[in-house]
């Protein structure tokens, strides 16, 4: 199992500095001297700099997209002939990371070292090292989307009970599912569940197969997901991790991907950062208490599924203020906007009751208040870009959003940009794109 990697002989400072290094690759001195000299004959790359979010951005912070399996795969058997959403993805973003191909029930759906499935992230992967995005991996440990046999006892995992476990009605089951629950309780696990021991060894083998396997490629990894409370007395929620594991799950995935790949940069990842005052201050004590022991967590991943009804521009200011009090790059990590009526009522919902976070049509004048809301986020990232190194947009267009019927995104099901596209762009060039979409002709 792991020993102390190179990280915990160190504070977690020295390191900070050069996580900052990475990320600012592209504030390089070449492109610096390009601009200067484009600027001063005159020759500014207006309609390059205008049209996609990348170039906009540059200088900024990584503009980046989840994508998904087709995606890749289709890419994969015809590179020179993208699909439309392909092409879209390599005009508009430097950044990639999958939906759900790196999910531990995608990539490791059965136990032991033949239980692995490796073609749709290796796809993933190939993507974007083909064009030269910056990867990142989502995600190692999580309540949800991970098999019932990484939580249950040895011989009834090796009798084949390896199915992805449904949520319980209540949907209170950590474990398994399309999205499992936040709660605690046992679920849909049958049987007794395995000792800390043998979960350990379940997650320092998952770990160690997945990091290693990509090592130097996927560049940052959201090693720990969603494991804070919402609030109230626990930091942490009830889990099949808390529950097999205890509370120090945490810093031992850190500590394992740690040493199976000791330059990527770990994160650490929940929702409602940005919306919820008492998450962040779970988060806070959680992050310094991992801090305090040298647990080598590199970045704060905050996912922000947001609605057209905020967070505000303050108030997106103030979780990024009091986020930075932690001294660690913050990467936006699942950024969408909720357009649906029913994803207004309440932006601290349970994500994964997102079927209620869709319903009731969109709100009136969906497509101005989306772009309000972009506005105001991404006002916030650039004030703080000191600290926001990745911004990420969960999906490639309205079409293939998990929040679909909310049209989330700054892209239609046709990929053509909306009026919230516009707003991004301009913001930070000051111009006008000069897209297709009629809506965003001067
Ligand atoms: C969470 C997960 C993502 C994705 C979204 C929406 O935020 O981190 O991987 O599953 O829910 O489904």
């Amino acid at each position: 199992m792991a020993g102390a990697g190179p990280y915990l002989q160190r504070n977690i400072r020295p390191n900070y500095s050069l996580i900052m290094k990475i990320h600012n690759w592209n504030n390089n001195s070449r492109i610096g001297l390009l601009t200067a000299v484009l600027l001063a004959t005159g020759i500014a790359a207006r309609s390059a700099d205008t049209n996609s979010l990348k170039d906009a951005y540059k200088g900024h912070f990584y503009v980046g997209v989840a994508i998904n399996g087709r995606l890749t795969s289709a890419w994969l058997q015809n590179p020179s002939q993208p699909s439309r959403d392909a092409a879209l993805v390599l005009q508009q973003y430097n950044q990639i990371v999958p939906e759900n191909e790196l999910k531990w029930e995608s990539v490791q759906p059965r136990e032991g070292a033949n239980g692995y499935n490796w073609g749709a992230a290796d796809n993933f992967v190939s993507f974007g090292l083909s064009n030269n995005m910056y990867i990142v991996g989502h995600t190692l440990v999580w309540h949800a989307q991970t098999p019932g046999w990484v939580f249950q006892e040895t011989n009834l995992a090796a009798r084949g009970t390896n199915e992805v476990v449904a949520p319980d009605a209540a949907g209170a089951n950590p474990a398994g599912g399309r999205r499992g629950g936040r709660g605690g309780g046992r679920g849909g696990i049958t049987g007794p569940l395995a000792t800390r021991e043998e979960v350990l060894q379940r997650m320092h083998d998952h770990i160690a197969a997945v990091v290693g396997r990509y090592k130097g490629k996927i560049k940052v990894w959201d090693v720990v997901n969603e494991a804070l409370s919402e609030g109230g007395g626990n930091v942490l929620h009830d889990s099949s991790w808390t529950q097999t594991i205890g509370p120090d799950f945490i810093a031992k995935a850190f500590e394992y991907a740690h040493e199976a790949d000791p330059d990527a940069i770990l994160r650490y990842n929940d929702f409602n950062l940005d919306t919820s005052a008492s998450k962040r201050r779970n988060l806070i004590t959680m992050i310094k208490g991992l801090q305090a022991q040298h647990v080598p967590i590199m970045a704060i991943g905050s996912q922000t599924h947001v609605s057209v009804s905020g967070p505000s521009f303050a108030q997106e200011d103030q979780a990024l203020t009091e986020m930075e009090t932690l001294g660690l790059p913050i990467h936006i990590t699942e950024m969408d906007v909720n357009g649906a009526a029913g994803g207004q009522r309440n932006t601290s919902a349970d994500i994964g009751a997102n079927a209620a976070a869709t319903q009731g049509g969109l709100v009136d004048d969906a497509n101005r208040r989306l772009a309000v809301e972009y506005s105001n986020l991404f006002r916030a990232f650039l004030k703080h870009e000191k600290y926001v190194k990745v911004v990420t947009f969960w999906g490639v267009n309205d079409a293939v959003s998990w929040r679909a019927s909310g049209r989330p995104l700054l892209f239609d099901g046709n990929d053509q940009p909306k009026a919230a596209f516009d707003a991004v762009i301009k913001l930070v060039t000051g111009q006008t794109p000069t897209g297709q979409n009629p809506l965003l002709q001067p």
